[in-house]
């Protein structure tokens, strides 16, 4: 990681350590669960795309921050619920014991819960941008968050088991699961700076979009190729749970060529950025080479 990204990341974790509870009274329980799984090593690549935008339009402030540490949220909390026993039953998180497995189960329910709520809040509460912009960012969060985006993309996900789905299934599925977040991640960090026009918003879709689905692409990959030990999760979980993937569906070599395709799109999509995308690109070939 080079010097920008991981001062982002320092920034990053220091506003989640602000805006998460202390684990102290009654609900100290709840507390601990809630800090255990967003502070236990994610690789933080929602909140590093949205510092990303944030560059691509104009700089990053403290309320880039702020929506990123509010994304991070929102994926902590998806990834409690899908290690659970009624969805993908894991055991293992970055290299830890999950947290229903580290605390117990209705701890783990509740830990998202309260997760989800707290993005919002700390969205709800942030400063320096206009009172529009805000609700935009809110907008976008709970949309992509929920039954336009990753919710509905589980739901299917778990409809999905066992069966074989097309291929245009399979996109629409990883595309709300997995993709509708990195979305929310690149458009909020742009329109928290209050600069971006349509023509880039829509330009960050695009590259989104395309990015989102190689991100969940690399994920069935990995799940295939890679290691327990290098995943910090188990690997040929997605086999175990008879799972719809890409690497199920058209083996491994035509998933990693539908990967590299959906990066150079990602990529054409940032031709109206020029140099100030420079973060972004770099994220974005990380997402498909990444190995962990
Ligand atoms: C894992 O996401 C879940 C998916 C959406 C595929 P990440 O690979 O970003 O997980 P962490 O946050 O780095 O652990
Ligand atoms: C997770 O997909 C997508 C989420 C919205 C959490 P996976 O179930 O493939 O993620 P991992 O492999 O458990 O991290
Ligand atoms: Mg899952
Ligand atoms: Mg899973
Ligand atoms: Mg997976």
């Amino acid at each position: 990681m080079n010097e920008t990204l991981k001062q982002y990341n320092e920034q990053v974790n220091q506003q989640l350590e602000t805006s998460l509870p202390s684990p102290q009274g009654p609900a100290e329980r709840l507390f601990s669960a809630m800090r255990y799984s967003v502070f236990n090593g994610g690789k933080r690549i929602r909140p590093l795309l949205c510092f990303a935008a944030a560059e691509a339009i104009d700089k990053t402030t403290q309320a880039t921050s702020v929506v990123a540490a509010s994304i991070e949220m929102i994926h902590a909390y998806s990834l409690i619920h899908d290690d659970l026993p009624a969805m993908d039953n894991d055991n293992l998180r970055r290299g830890a014991p999950t947290c229903h497995i580290q605390y117990d189960e209705a701890t783990a329910i509740l830990a998202g819960d309260a997760l989800q709520a707290l993005a919002f809040e700390t969205l709800a509460r942030i400063d320096g941008v206009s009172a529009d912009n805000t609700v935009e960012l809110l907008r976008l969060l709970s949309t992509l968050g929920g039954c336009s985006g990753m919710a509905t993309g589980q739901a299917i996900d778990l409809a999905g088991t066992g069966n074989a789905l097309s291929l245009e299934e399979l996109k629409f599925m990883h595309a709300h699961k997995t993709g509708a977040l990195i979305e929310a991640s690149v458009l909020m960090g742009a329109v928290a700076t209050g600069q971006a026009d349509r023509k880039q918003l829509a330009a960050l879709s695009d590259f989104a979009q395309s990015i989102g689905l190689a991100f969940q692409i690399q994920d069935d990959i990995l799940d295939v190729e890679s290691s327990t030990l290098q995943l910090g999760k188990r690997q040929g979980s997605d086999l175990a749970n008879r799972k719809p993937t890409y690497t199920s569906l058209l083996g491994i070599v035509e998933a990693k060529q539908q990967a590299a395709d959906l990066y150079s799109q990602s990529i054409e999509s940032l031709d109206i950025f020029s140099e100030k995308a420079a973060t972004l690109r770099f994220l974005g070939n990380f997402i498909v080479n990444r190995d962990y």
